[in-house]
């Protein structure tokens, strides 16, 4: 496919916006990347790639090859992808799209007449229609199309993922739809969808807020489990087999962009109807806490009083990639300083740089340092290393350990 030929503009160049339009580029589409972030459009010219994920490399050096540019300036093209961060407000729990509104007024200086504006970034349902349309219309360009084109890629497979998944395209006007469709068709080799916007916006929250809510049974599971002396983990197991179940699996906490962050949106709009999801996101947001009370437990009964020996291996919200963002770790860390309490030692293959205190960056010196680990983050490293944890207190917050004497949450 050839995407109609359609000349694109991919607004916001991280985690989403990057492989996105490198894939599009390293498929024939002419593509521009833009981010208003100088430093890493300077770090994409140079020819690096800005984060770490399987397969980013190839696919930046093929998109590379096939003409892409990056710039700080949005530039004319005839379909506008706008794939900027859509945080919640803390306190309202409703998603803020100040960057996304930011970004299509941006848009509208650049964009010819019947330029499509594609927004990739998760919003919650009305988001469009309460503060995407008045911009246009403010602004005398009705001629601008929109469509809302959701996105459901997980770091660590986001290459796979972007080729292989089903999408999900919600368009006012079918036939803007089906040339956005060809565009993402050129290489998705997944089924899309084509439907209205508010459907294409429900369609995404609720995709993450079931995980959400399925991962807080998990977990509620879990503490009940403990309560009782009972393994979790087999009782899952066992209840998997059953043909119309299908529990995920508990663990410290939920992290990144999506799962911990998309179902406040729903609680946010609908505070008296979300009732489950509302109970489901504090559950989660529980887990490092929980995961604090049974460090706290496994020391006293092993006779460990020294936290400074107690190390969190782990400080990404998931294995295999670097992001850090609203981490399980991070947030177990957080809730420890503000209990005033000397902090735990870390270690993360990923994270080079030092972002917490107490930070180690070798995995040997790491262990050297620690009589107690807790696995927070089922890197594969420590999966392949598990044997040098044999002798130490070890909590596997993942069950993913086949060592005698090892703790679960
Ligand atoms: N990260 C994920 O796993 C994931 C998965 C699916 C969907 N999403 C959604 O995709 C969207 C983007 O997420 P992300 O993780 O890529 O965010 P990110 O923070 O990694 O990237 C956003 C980028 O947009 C840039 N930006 C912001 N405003 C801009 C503007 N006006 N002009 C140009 N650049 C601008 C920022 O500088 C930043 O580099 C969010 O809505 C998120 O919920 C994320």
């Amino acid at each position: 496919m050839n995407g109609g030929e359609q000349v694109v503009n991919v607004i916001g160049l991280g985690y989403i916006g990057l492989p996105t339009a490198l894939m599009l580029a390293s498929h024939g589409i002419e593509v521009t990347g833009t981010d208003c972030n100088e430093e890493l459009v300077g770090t994409l010219k140079a020819g690096k790639t800005t984060f770490k994920e399987k397969g980013l490399e190839e696919l930046f050096a093929d998109a590379v090859k096939a003409g892409i540019r990056f710039t700080t300036e949005i530039e004319t093209a005839d379909t506008y992808i706008v794939s900027v961060q859509t945080p919640y407000d803390k306190f309202s729990k409703k998603v803020d799209p100040a960057a996304v509104v930011s970004a299509v007024r941006d848009v509208l200086k650049a964009a010819p007449e019947g330029a499509t504006v594609v927004i990739e970034a998760t919003i919650s349902p009305g988001t469009i229609d309460r503060s995407v349309r008045p911009v246009p219309k403010e602004a005398g360009r009705e001629d601008i199309r929109r469509v809302h084109a959701p996105e459901r890629i997980i770091p660590g497979n986001m290459v796979y993922e972007l080729l292989h998944n089903n999408r999900t395209i919600g368009a006012d006007d079918r036939a803007v739809g089906e040339r956005v469709k060809e565009l993402y068709a050129s290489f998705c080799e997944g089924e899309i969808v084509v439907t209205d916007i508010r459907t294409a916006e429900m369609t995404k929250v609720v995709e993450n807020t079931f995980r959400a809510v399925n991962i807080a049974f998990a977990n509620e599971l879990a503490k009940i489990c403990r309560h009782e002396g009972m393994d979790v983990y087999e009782i899952i197991r066992i209840c998997n087999m059953h043909p119309r179940v299908n529990i995920l699996q508990p663990g410290p906490g939920v992290g990144g962009h999506c799962i911990s962050v998309d179902p406040w949106f729903l609680v946010g709009d609908y505070p008296s109807l979300a009732k489950v999801i509302d109970e489901a996101m504090k559950t989660n947001d529980g887990m490092p806490d929980f995961v604090l009370n049974r460090i706290h437990e496994i020391m006293k009964e092993n006779g460990l009083t020294d936290v400074g020996r107690v190390g969190l291996y782990g400080l990404t919200y998931k294995e295999n990639v670097d992001d850090m963002r609203e981490s399980p770790p991070l947030q177990l860390l957080a809730s420890q300083e503000r209990h005033l309490a000397a902090p735990l030692l870390t270690y993360d293959p990923y994270i080079t740089e030092d972002i917490v205190p107490n930070q180690v960056h070798d995995l040997d010196a790491f262990l050297d340092a620690c009589d107690m680990v807790v696995v927070m983050v089922k890197h594969d490293e420590i999966r392949e290393n598990a044997e040098k944890l044999r002798g130490k207190v070890v909590l596997d917050c993942h069950n993913i350990l086949d060592l005698p004497g090892v703790y679960h949450i």
